[in-house]
């Protein structure tokens, strides 16, 4: 059986007989937009949040939210008589009537939003309006009978507002999270990290946008860029929207820029900027360059990317090799992390292998989990960092070593001896074997790029840093020992 709360929004979603009101409502709100004229673009900008690179209906529903929440808190201390009556009402009722000021440009701006979705979400939207539209009526019939002296039914008017503007907060969380609506939509893929052809110069025309595919290894999918020819000059740019994935391909060039066909969201040919919303995120950028007869691009990373050029990569390379001067004695980082891994395999087997009642079992769990923990730390400190720039893999694989850290801890917590524990670790070891297995199939391919007298200087820093780690556990495991011991002489 499903929840309520997933059963409030599917039944909002499947409910067409909303379709007929909420086109009536988007038909005013077009009315009132178009009687503003030239301005109506300008004003639609300003209600999407296009010149703050973010929608800004989410950001102006924090005021009715923080607001009521505030005085709804103070309501509750003046029923309870916790401080000076008069001061905790005047002070509620002013966080009630800026909370209603607040929601008043947050409506008007999430009406903007609204009017570009469709189908379920559309519905969806309406009943968050209409809840936050009750929350708002509430909350001025609060300030209504307050103002007259009645505050006992004030504060449990304002009080029913505030339970409807949760709810609608949270089918507007819904629309967001669940359905991403308002999210950007564009492919922010980093292919092609080089200058690739894609089309030969004489199959484009001026001012006709042409969509062209090039192949993302790691997302194992096609990404689309559109060309367009402009005054002599190629530009390129994701062709899916970022505002909900129109195909910019199909769309047209004005005044400089590149129209969305689906609600009109006008990018820069030159930067990708969105000059008209609804759109509030720029397009994917593409350097272009003609190579003989044909096109090439290469994707411009934006600010914070993982991915690296070609060029990064052999100069990090360069560096490696030029820093390193005599080829370092001893084993590779992947050797020792390989040889690494096989321990803590073999300590699995081990543990699996022993009678449930065995005493020792317990101290193996610890020396596992001690391996693991130190194997974990001298990746996260040494090889992680350095093999970044020559592998993608590093987000996952850290995000795995926080998984296996809580799986651990949970299964420390178990006796050896429980039915649980036997689940629980046989589930480690797996997570542990996956872990293991795709860092030596892909990211210790990968980190050869880094070159042998780089991997050999962070293998020796990566010996040196487990030794001292096994030394500085075994002296503070030594110290807790004799502590208790002290303590029960
Ligand atoms: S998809 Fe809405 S403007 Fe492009
Ligand atoms: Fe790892
Ligand atoms: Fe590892």
């Amino acid at each position: 059986m499903t929840s309520l709360t997933e059963r409030f929004p599917a039944a909002l979603e499947a409910a067409e007989q909303l379709d007929a009101p909420a086109y009536a409502v988007a038909d005013v709100v077009s009315t009132v937009l178009e009687v503003t004229g030239t301005a109506s673009q300008p004003i639609q900008n300003v209600l999407h949040g296009t010149w703050l690179g973010h929608p800004l209906h989410p950001i102006l529903a924090t005021v009715p939210v923080g607001t009521w929440t505030m005085a709804l808190a103070l309501d509750g201390a003046e029923a309870l008589g916790l401080a000076p009556q008069r001061r905790l009402g005047e002070a509620a009722d002013l966080a009630l009537k800026v909370g209603v000021a607040g929601a008043v440009v947050a409506s008007a701006a999430g009406l903007a939003d609204w009017r570009q979705i469709h189908g379920r979400d559309r519905r969806t939207g309406l009943g968050h309006a209409a809840l936050n539209s009750a929350a708002l009526g509430l909350t001025v019939g609060s300030l209504a009978l307050r103002r007259k002296g009645r505050r006992g039914i004030g504060r449990a008017a304002s009080g029913a507002g505030w339970l409807a503007l949760a709810a609608g907060a949270y089918l507007g969380g819904h629309l967001v999270y669940r359905r991403r609506v308002g999210v950007d939509q564009a492919d922010r893929s980093p292919e092609p990290r080089g200058f690739q052809p894609v089309l030969p110069v004489a199959a484009l025309q001026e001012d006709r946008p042409r969509r062209v595919e090039v192949w993302d290894e790691a997302a194992r999918a096609m990404v689309g860029v559109v060309l367009v020819l402009h005054r002599g000059q190629v530009h390129a740019m994701g062709s899916r929207c970022s505002h909900m994935g129109g195909p910019l391909d199909e769309g047209w060039v004005q005044n400089g820029g590149l129209v969305c066909p689906w609600h009109g969201s006008r990018y820069c040919l030159a930067t990708g900027r969105v000059l008209d919303g609804p759109s509030t995120s720029p397009q994917p950028r593409y350097d272009v360059r003609i190579s003989g007869d044909q096109i090439e691009i290469r994707h411009v990373p934006e600010p914070g990317d993982e991915a690296l050029t070609p060029e990064e990569v052999d100069a990090g390379h360069a560096y490696a090799v030029a820093g390193a001067g005599a080829l370092p004695e001893g084993r590779k980082a992947d050797e020792v992390l390989f040889e690494h891994h096989q321990l803590l395999r073999r300590l699995f087997e081990t543990i699996e292998g022993m009678q449930p009642d065995d005493p020792e079992r317990r101290d193996m769990m610890r020396l596992l989990a001690g391996e693991l923990e130190i194997h974990e730390h001298v990746e996260d400190a040494i090889f992680y960092p350095a093999v970044r720039p020559v592998s993608e893999d590093v987000p996952v694989a850290h995000a795995e070593h926080q998984q296996l850290a809580d799986m651990l801890a949970v299964t420390l917590r178990l006796g050896t001896s429980s039915p649980e524990f036997e689940q629980q670790l046989r589930a480690l070891h797996q997570a542990v074997d996956h872990h293991a297995s795709s860092e030596e199939e892909s990211m210790f391919k990968e980190a050869q790029r880094l070159g042998e007298a780089r991997l050999r200087e962070l293998g020796q820093q990566i010996e040196e840093m487990l030794e001292h780690e096994r030394v500085s556990r075994a002296r503070s495991a030594f110290r807790a020992l004799k502590i208790r011991l002290l303590e029960g002489a």
